[in-house]
């Protein structure tokens, strides 16, 4: 079959042949229809992620963990979790029985592949408690995850809006109220923070400009802090930042991560909400749809400002 083969941690993956998977017990044979390549999907080809050594144990591989193909009865699933060394980018994978999710009729497989993100934006709700007429600050909203929060905040009730990002012309697409560039200097963008608190953070950043927003947190003198619920989502700013004891010890600051709260029930109740929303075409985005055999040139794209590149094999 034909795959995206990566042979080189932080290499490019190449469109090449690649032996058909062979399903052991308990494990079914999934025909891709499209796979989203994200941030997480470079991170493990890179090996920078957490889990990558149990993703990408060993080289040659296909990247990806996750995608909609066709079951060999015809069924469209949403499936994850490949066996290494197969991954989303190929013509055929193998996952084990169950490691899938039916998708509803009528929904564009490409379409599904970006849900997830979508999912991910309702931990404001899930893990922050988000209540409706809250405040929303979307920190880093240019990107795919980052936009659809903003809608996400939106559908869920949230009041005022906030909106992080690099780029100027980015931030004005945006439904937001209120938007903030975080390439201005360090005491300016600490102003901005400071003008501009929120109950709620939902951050796709981390590193430098979170570090700044929780020193913003910091009141003047001694007061009672305001509470401030941050989710963690992402980290493209930075995978570290300081966090002085001060930044949680009197900010009102309370820090959860995005898995926070998230289970079967959840996970599944998240899922409806977000394909009813994009059904209703209430949640929008763009997609960068390419064949498998572009994947080369694909992989290594840095023009696509806020759409989700999707592989259709
Ligand atoms: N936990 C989850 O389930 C989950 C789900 C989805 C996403 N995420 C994470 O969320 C983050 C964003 O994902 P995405 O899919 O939205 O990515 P994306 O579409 O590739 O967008 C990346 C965004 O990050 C910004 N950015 C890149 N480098 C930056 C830097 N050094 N400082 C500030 N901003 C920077 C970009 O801004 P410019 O437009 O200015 O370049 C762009 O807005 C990633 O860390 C991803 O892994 C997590």
């Amino acid at each position: 079959m034909k795959a995206a083969v990566l042979h080189e941690r932080d290499g490019v993956p190449r469109y090449e042949d690649f032996p058909d998977p062979v399903a052991g017990a308990g494990e079914v044979i999934v025909e891709v229809v499209a796979a989203a390549v994200e941030n997480v999907d470079r991170a493990v080809a890179a090996g920078t992620h957490f889990a990558a050594r149990a993703m990408m144990p060993e080289l040659p591989a296909i990247p990806c963990f996750d995608g909609i193909g066709r079951l060999p009865d015809g069924r469209l699933v949403g499936f994850g979790n490949p066996r290494p060394p197969y991954g989303a980018l190929a013509e055929r994978t193998v996952v084990a029985e169950g490691a899938f999710a039916p998708i509803p009729e009528g929904l564009d497989p490409a379409v599904a592949t970006v849900l997830p993100s979508a999912i991910t934006a309702i931990s404001m709700k899930v893990a922050a408690g988000l209540k409706p007429g809250e405040s929303v600050l979307v920190q880093g909203a240019t990107g795919v995850a980052g936009r659809l929060a903003v809608q996400v905040a939106r559908l869920l009730g949230a009041g005022r809006v906030v909106a992080t990002g690099r780029d100027d012309e980015q931030l004005r697409e945006l439904d937001a109220d209120e938007v903030i560039n975080t390439t201005v200097g360090d005491d300016e963008l600490l102003d901005a923070f400071r003008r501009n608190r929120t109950d709620v953070v939902a951050d796709f950043l981390w590193g430098r400009p979170t570090e700044i927003l929780l020193r913003a947190m910091v009141p003047a003198g001694f007061a009672f802090p305001e509470p401030l619920r941050l989710v963690q989502i992402g980290e493209v700013a930075g995978a570290d930042l300081r966090l002085p004891a001060e930044s949680l010890r009197t900010s009102g600051v309370e820090i959860y991560g995005a898995a926070k709260g998230l289970g079967p029930a959840t996970m599944g109740e998240a899922y409806g909400q977000v394909v009813e929303w994009a059904r209703q075409k209430r949640l929008t985005f763009g997609l960068e749809r390419v064949p498998l055999r572009d994947i080369e040139a694909a992989w290594q794209r840095t023009d696509l400002r806020g759409r989700r590149l999707v592989v259709e094999p």
